[in-house]
C-alpha cells in the first residue's frame, strides 16, 4: 500500500482503490489484501528457484482465505497443511494433492486418512508414534505413504521464543540421532516411503545466518544418508523468510535466500520443497479500522479503534509491531503519542503503546500495515465480535472475498434448549 506516515496528505490508496471509499462501503474493521502484491512475491520466488526442481507449498495457515489460496494456486503453488481442515480448504482451491505437504505434531487418525485418500505428495513426520501410525494406517488402506522425517536442527533462528521452532527444546521435529534410525529401521514399515528430508526453524527470521546453520547441517545429513544408500528424494526447507514489520527491517530477497540454499545443497537433485506463509502474505495486507473514539487518561492517551485483539492477534501474543498511519489530511496536525487500543475487555487488547500519530477523532480512519499474514487466519469471535470482512484488491477493483460475518453464523453451531438430547 502507498499508505506513509510524514507527508502532510497520506496517500490512501491500494492498487489505486481509495481506502476512504472501500471502508465507507464494506465497514470496519476490513481486512484489504493486494492481489498484485502476492503475485509479486509469488513470481519473485519463483524466479530466484529457476533451474531447480522446485515446489512452493504455501503455509496455508498464514492466510487462509480461499481466494488467496486460488491466486497463489494459479501461480503454480502448493500448500503446506496441519490440518484437515487445511487440507480440505486447499483441495477446495484447487490445489492437486501431489502439491501437499503435511506438517504439524499432532495429525490426528482421521485426518491421516483424510490425506491418504486424497493422496497427498508427503507427510513431514514428526515423531516415532507418528511414523508408526502412519504405517499402520497406510497398511489398512493398502498404500504406501510418502514421508519425510522433519528433523529438528537445533539452531536458534533469533526470532521470538513463540514462534522459534528448530531449538532441540521445542516440540517440534526429532534429533537426527533420531531421524537416523528411523531410515535404518525403514524396511520395518513397508508402508512408508521414507525418503524426504524436511526441517522448519522458526518464522519471521530476518538473517540468513540462522537458515545457512540450519540447511549446513540438514546437507550434511542427507550426504550422510546418501553415502549409506538412502535415497532422498525430497528436502522440505520449510518456512520462515522474515518481513518488514517497521523501519529498519527488511524482507530477505529471494535471490538470497535462495542463493543459501543452493550453496548448502549443491550436487542435490531431487525435489526441493520450500514452505513460505508470512514472507508471500504479509506486506499484501493491511486492517483498516475506524477510531472510536480518543481517551486522555490520567497517565497515557487511548486511542479506541474498533479492530481487536480478536481481529489481529500478533500484538497481544507475541507484542507485535505493526506500524499504524491515520489516512487523510494530516497537515498541520499535532502529533501525540497514543496506546492504540480495541474495545475487547482485555488490557492485552493493545496494538501498540505510546505510537506517535496525528491527532486522532472518533471516525478516523485508520490503517494498520503488513496483517496479510496471520491476521485473519488467527482470527477469533471473542466478546461475541463477528469474524470481519476481507477484501481482495487487484488492479483498481475490489471483490469482498469474505464477508462480514452475521449474528446468526457466529451462533449457527449452537443449540437452543428446545433442540438439546440429553444422553
Ligand atoms: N512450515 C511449517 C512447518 C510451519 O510450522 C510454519 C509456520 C511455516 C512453514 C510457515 O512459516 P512462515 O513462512 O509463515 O514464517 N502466528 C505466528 C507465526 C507462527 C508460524 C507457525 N509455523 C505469527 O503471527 O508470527
Amino acid at each position: 500500500p502507498g499508505a506513509g506516515e510524514g507527508g502532510a496528505r497520506t496517500a490512501a490508496t491500494v492498487e489505486g482503490v481509495d481506502l476512504q471509499a472501500l471502508a465507507a462501503r464494506e465497514g470496519t474493521p476490513l481486512h484489504v489484501y493486494s492481489a498484485t502484491a502476492i503475485r509479486q512475491r509469488m513470481a519473485s520466488l519463483q524466479a530466484a528457484l529457476q533451474g531447480l526442481d522446485a515446489l512452493v507449498c504455501y503455509a496455508v495457515k498464514a492466510n487462509s482465505n480461499g481466494a488467496i489460496l486460488r491466486l497463489l494456486a494459479e501461480q503454480g503453488a502448493g500448500a503446506d497443511i496441519v490440518s484437515g481442515g487445511e487440507l480440505w480448504r486447499a483441495l477446495r482451491a484447487g490445489i492437486a494433492p501431489e502439491k501437499i505437504v503435511f506438517s504439524g505434531v499432532g495429525k490426528r487418525e482421521d485426518e491421516i486418512v483424510q490425506a491418504l485418500d486424497a493422496g497427498i505428495a508427503r507427510f513431514n513426520v514428526e515423531s516415532r508414534a507418528e511414523l508408526d501410525l502412519l504405517q499402520r494406517l497406510a497398511q489398512a488402506r493398502g498404500t504406501v505413504a510418502r514421508a519425510a522425517a522433519r528433523i529438528n536442527p537445533d539452531v536458534d533462528a533469533h526470532t521470538h521464543a513463540k514462534i522459534s521452532t528448530g531449538k532441540s527444546e521445542n516440540k517440534f521435529g526429532v534429533s537426527i540421532a533420531e531421524a537416523r534410525s528411523w531410515f535404518e529401521s525403514a524396511a520395518q514399515r513397508p508402508h512408508v516411503r521414507l525418503d524426504g528430508l524436511h526441517m522448519h526453524i522458526g518464522s519471521q527470521i530476518l538473517q540468513l545466518a540462522p537458515i545457512r546453520e540450519a540447511l549446513r547441517r540438514l546437507a550434511r545429513f542427507w550426504r550422510e544418508l546418501e553415502g549409506a544408500g538412502h535415497r532422498v528424494a525430497s528436502i522440505d526447507v520449510g518456512g520462515g523468510l522474515g518481513v518488514r514489520y517497521r523501519a529498519g527491517e527488511q524482507a530477505p530477497a529471494a535471490t538470497a535466500y535462495v542463493a543459501e540454499i543452493r550453496a548448502a545443497l549443491a550436487g542435490y537433485e531431487g525435489l526441493l520443497v520450500l514452505e513460505p506463509g508470512r514472507w508471500l502474505v504479509a506486506e499484501a495486507g493491511l486492517l483498516l479500522t475506524r477510531a472510536l473514539l480518543t481517551k486522555h487518561g490520567e497517565q497515557r492517551d487511548f486511542l479506541v479503534v474498533d479492530a481487536a485483539m480478536n481481529d489481529l492477534l500478533r500484538p497481544s501474543l507475541y507484542d507485535a509491531w505493526h506500524d499504524i498511519v491515520r489516512l487523510g489530511d494530516n497537515g498541520g496536525r499535532e502529533i501525540v503519542a497514543y496506546d492504540v487500543v480495541g474495545p475487547v475487555c482485555e488490557t492485552g487488547d493493545t496494538f501498540a503503546l505510546a505510537r506517535t500519530l496525528p491527532r486522532c477523532e472518533a471516525g478516523d480512519l485508520l490503517a494498520i500495515a503488513a496483517t496479510g499474514a496471520y491476521g485473519a487466519s488467527m482470527a477469533s469471535t471473542y466478546n461475541s465480535r463477528p469474524l470481519a470482512a476481507e477484501v481482495l484488491v487487484d488492479d483498481g477493483r475490489h471483490v469482498v472475498v469474505r464477508r462480514r460475518q452475521t449474528l446468526q453464523e457466529m451462533v449457527a453451531g449452537e443449540r437452543s434448549p428446545g433442540e438439546w438430547q440429553w444422553t
